[in-house]
């Protein structure tokens, strides 16, 4: 077996994992790593979970997949669940963050098209991610992600992150909706002012915009509430999940409420396996447990944890431009790029990753133990220091 076959687009990969157990992944090897990351925010519950695990297993020899032709329980029972959780009044399933936000930008598109706007404009924001189809990069604030797929879609404004007044000027009679992540995660642990998005609520009900969170990486208790907007107590009328909300399965979700959830019809949008009973069952067992064990309380437990121990150890390196986090979700920025600590620490047996160029990113499964949060601590505190002892 070789990479040859496998299209290039993740760059050179050393570690191959053949097992996962809670915090911990195994490679080929039989090496041990404590995965600091979770596969990029999505096993919050931790790998091979028992309890998600069964469901599957009971699930896959039930009822895998019938299309979105025909009704299946799961799929219902979930989307109830979230609206229950969210105030959201309905849900589109897809299988992945990217797809959840197109359905998103769809909504956002035809709201101004029924209202007789033809070109309508969504405002994004620099720094932002939000996938990496056609119109979900074009939507991403980040020009990397762009390079070589002109021609880009048409109506979709960049405005600087955690800015009212620069969003206001950019403001056009064709804007119809405002996309944001309410904590930038690629974007390198971005944290606006707490009152940023309730600011954006205010400007979106003024101007009759709808108000559409990208809490593909922030929900499913990643920072310290089930979703991010939740710290608010504000409603949105758009907001997209993926990532946790599986655990590890293909799921993605498009909830909306009021005007937004009567926009898309029979015949504007679909997905064939988006939502099947397999992804759902599996979904539900998750939300069951993210709720029944209080995974948000101890994600802010253990994130305050983590960001205390940095804060000690590290905290006052001349290398440390910035410790940030809400929930598990940690950025340490320093004042250089530092990509070659990822297979540093992956050489002391830790998973982390570096984003944004400077920013180390820590998003560990939720259910760490504080024995595993000093691991995770006193390993990246050592890379830190040992890269400012180099000079
Ligand atoms: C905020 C945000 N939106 C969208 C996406 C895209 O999700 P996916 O990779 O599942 O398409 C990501 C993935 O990292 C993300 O972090």
């Amino acid at each position: 077996m070789s990479t040859a076959s496998i299209m290039n687009t993740y760059g050179e990969r050393k570690l191959t994992f053949t097992k996962g157990e809670g915090c911990y992944l195994w490679d080929k090897q039989g090496n041990r790593y404590l995965d600091a990351l979770s596969g990029i925010a999505v096993c919050g519950l931790g790998h091979a979970h028992p309890e998600v695990a069964q469901t599957i297993a009971e699930q896959a020899s039930t009822l895998l997949h019938t299309s979105n032709l025909y009704l299946t329980d799961p799929g219902l029972e979930l989307a109830d669940n979230l609206c229950a959780e969210t105030g959201m009044e309905k849900v589109f399933f897809s299988n992945s963050g990217a797809e959840a936000n197109e359905a998103a930008i769809k909504i956002a598109r035809k709201y101004g098209n029924d209202k007789g706007i033809t070109k309508p404009v969504i405002i994004t924001m620099d720094g932002s991610f939000h996938g990496r189809t056609m119109a979900t990069l074009t939507a991403t604030g980040n020009s990397k992600v762009k390079t070589g797929f002109t021609p880009l879609l048409e109506g979709f404004v960049h405005v600087p992150y955690d800015n009212i007044d620069e969003l206001k000027a950019a403001a056009t009679s064709d804007v119809v909706a405002v996309l944001v992540e309410p904590v930038q995660g690629e974007g390198g642990v971005n944290i606006p002012a707490t009152d940023y998005l309730n600011q954006l609520r205010e400007l979106c009900d003024q101007n009759d915009w709808l108000l559409m969170l990208d809490e593909i990486q922030t929900g499913n208790c990643r920072t310290g509430r089930h979703f991010a907007f939740q710290h608010n107590q504000i409603q949105p009328d758009v907001v997209t999940t993926a990532k946790g909300l599986g655990n590890g399965l293909p799921i993605g979700a498009c909830m909306a409420r009021g005007k937004a959830a009567e926009i898309l019809v029979p015949g504007t949008h679909g997905s064939t396996y988006g939502g099947n009973p397999l992804v759902c069952q599996g979904a539900l067992t998750v939300q069951k447990v993210l709720k029944r064990d209080r995974i948000d309380s101890k994600a802010m437990e253990t994130g305050n944890y983590l960001l205390d121990s940095f804060n000690q150890a590290i905290g006052s390196s001349a290398l440390v431009k910035e410790i940030r986090g809400m929930g598990m979700m940690i950025g340490i920025e320093l004042t250089m790029d530092c990509p070659e600590l990822v297979g540093k620490a992956a050489d002391k047996g830790l998973l982390i990753n570096v984003t944004a160029g400077s920013v180390i990113r820590l998003l560990p499964p939720l259910t760490l133990s504080k024995q595993q949060a000093d691991d995770v601590a006193e390993i990246v505190s050592s890379l830190v220091n040992e890269l400012e002892a180099q000079g």
